[in-house]
């Protein structure tokens, strides 16, 4: 059997030389004359580690990294092809603890498969769900999504079960299901990579929400920064198309369901559901007032599914293990596994699924091992870049919707970005209302006014210039944004304010005058 490696080749491990590694392994298996199937896997996620490249020994796979380009030649000389042992050598990559801890139900394959192979993925349970839905009716699908307790991983945690049944009650000649894959807070990357790293399951995913809902045409709204993922889906759904997966008879089956990539034009804003529907119609994206839902009028006027890419991708393994499976894992009414993104500041960033409950404190400081810096853990921005600011004083808040909730936070799409002691919560707060002043799309006035009258009230305040005044003034701007605002981008934006004024005060107060200057 020829020996099988397996380089990374989505966007992250890219970013952290995984295509130099690739073109040094060819050169060296050219040159010793070796037969090897390079196989450009996903990640795994656990990014301090890459580029992590394995090899399949008769003892099961074996880790190395982060390799270096430098590194190469030595691992050909310590036979890493047979798992030999070498300064970058991990062993297996299930046991390495990053990965060993995690309960990998959504992400399953994600880093294992070759992304674009069909067979792989069956090979590894996919397709399992998909089979399941066409041999049930379309309401006990919806059954068994709703009694699985999942929710919206988009943000807003709304459940799914309960989207699907309004489509599916809602009568119409035409349905469609639009995968809301705009992924543009900060932090996050969970969608772009297992659009990359396991394209299929977003496909059966979609494809079971079309048989459970009526809907016959499906399309994918990727950003434009994510060109790696547009060309994946893209060539998994012709792949999908070609063998029956999609198209007129879904696995042989009565359903048809078909599907298209469409790519964004860059707005934070066009990931907000209605916004995204104007930009897929062709016109400027912008929010829509809401009656009525997208569920009953959606895209061209027709009912109409969005769901986050974690969502749909979440619904072939419970489709496969039963609603009761997966609704086992969470706690509260938070069910399920999330994949938690840990970003910024942090020892090791990645990509880490688990079971809903753990507490933030773990999150950072076990999983995330603290600081990269070393230096101590000042704030933690859950939820993206509407997301409130948490203090180590918030670390016992489980991760659950409704915990966060309680502490004026949000889980959103579960992208935590980690800061230092040397953050200044002020210029965080600035670049809050700065961010939301750049991308309101412009409909309502508390949003579109108040963002920029937010920006130079906390000018005023850097500046030392009547400063307990400037706060009762943000104050009450937060105020009027959070309850004025026809969506989330103006009426969130008070979370990082706010939590980032209240939980961080010193940061607020003016240095006294003499004590600047010593
Ligand atoms: C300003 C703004 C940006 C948003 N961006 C995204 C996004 O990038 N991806 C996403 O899935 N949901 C985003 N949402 C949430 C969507 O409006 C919507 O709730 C979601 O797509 C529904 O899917 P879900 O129920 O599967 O979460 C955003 C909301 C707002 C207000
Ligand atoms: S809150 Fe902002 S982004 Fe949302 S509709 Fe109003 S102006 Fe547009």
């Amino acid at each position: 059997m020829i020996p099988r490696i397996y380089i990374p080749g989505d966007s992250g491990a890219l970013a952290l030389g995984a295509e130099r590694i690739a073109k040094a392994v060819r050169a060296e298996l050219a040159e010793r004359g070796i037969e090897a199937k390079i196989v450009r896997n996903g990640s795994r996620g656990a990014y301090f580690l890459e580029p992590m490249v394995e090899v399949a020994t008769a003892n099961g796979r074996v880790a190395y990294g982060p390799v270096t380009p430098s590194d190469v030649k030595s691992l050909f000389d310590c036979g890493f092809l047979t798992g030999g042992h070498h300064k970058r050598w991990l062993g297996a990559p299930d046991k390495i603890p990053f990965l060993a801890r995690q309960t990998r139900l959504t992400f399953a394959r994600c880093g294992v498969t070759d992304p674009l192979s069909l067979d792989h993925y069956k090979a590894h349970g996919g397709l399992n769900g998909l089979q399941n839905a066409v041999a049930m009716t379309p309401s006990d699908i919806v059954k068994q999504v709703t009694e699985s307790g999942l929710r919206g991983r988009g943000g807003a945690g709304f459940p799914t079960g309960i989207k699907w049944k309004t489509v599916l009650d809602t009568s119409a000649d035409r349905k469609y299901i639009v995968c809301n894959a705009d992924e543009g807070d900060s932090g996050t990357f969970a969608d772009r990579m297992i659009m990359e790293g396991d394209p299929f399951v977003l496909i059966e995913g979609m494809t079971i929400a079309g048989i459970a809902t009526g809907a016959t045409k499906g399309f994918i709204y990727i950003r434009s920064e994510y060109p790696h993922a547009v060309a994946v889906m893209q060539k998994a759904v012709e792949i999908a198309l070609r063998a029956g997966v999609l198209g007129v008879n879904v696995l042989g089956s009565p359903n048809s369901f078909d599907m298209e990539v469409r790519v964004g034009a860059g707005a934070y804003v066009c990931g907000e559901e209605t916004a995204l529907l104007d930009s897929l119609e062709g016109k400027r994206g912008q929010v829509r007032a809401k009656p009525p839902l997208p569920a009953h009028k959606g895209l061209f006027g027709k009912p109409t599914v969005i769901n986050n890419v974690i969502s749909l991708a979440s619904v072939p393994v419970i489709m496969d293990k039963g609603a009761a499976f997966y609704k086992d894992f969470g706690m509260g009414r938070s069910r399920g596994t999330i994949p938690i993104q840990i970003a910024g500041n942090v020892k090791y960033a990645g990509l880490y699924e688990a079971a809903f409950g753990m507490t933030l404190g773990e999150i950072v400081d076990d999983i995330g091992g603290g600081t990269a810096t070393g230096r101590p853990v000042k704030a933690v921005q859950v939820g993206g870049p509407l997301g409130a600011y948490f203090p180590r004083a918030l670390f016992d808040t489980p991760f659950d919707y409704e915990a966060f909730a309680a502490k004026d936070g949000l889980i959103g799409h579960a992208g935590i970005v980690v800061f230092d002691d040397s953050a200044d919560m002020l210029k965080q707060a600035r670049f809050a209302m700065e961010f939301c002043a750049l991308e309101s799309c412009g409909k309502c006035t508390p949003c579109r006014i108040g963002s920029t009258r937010g920006v130079e009230v906390l000018d005023r305040l850097a500046e030392n210039i009547e400063p307990e005044k400037q706060i009762a003034l943000v104050t009450d701007l937060c105020n009027t944004m959070k309850f004025g605002s026809l969506c989330a981008l103006g009426g969130f934006t008070p979370y990082p304010v706010m939590s980032a004024l209240n939980h961080f005060p010193d940061d607020f107060r003016p240095t006294p005058v003499a004590e600047a200057a010593e």
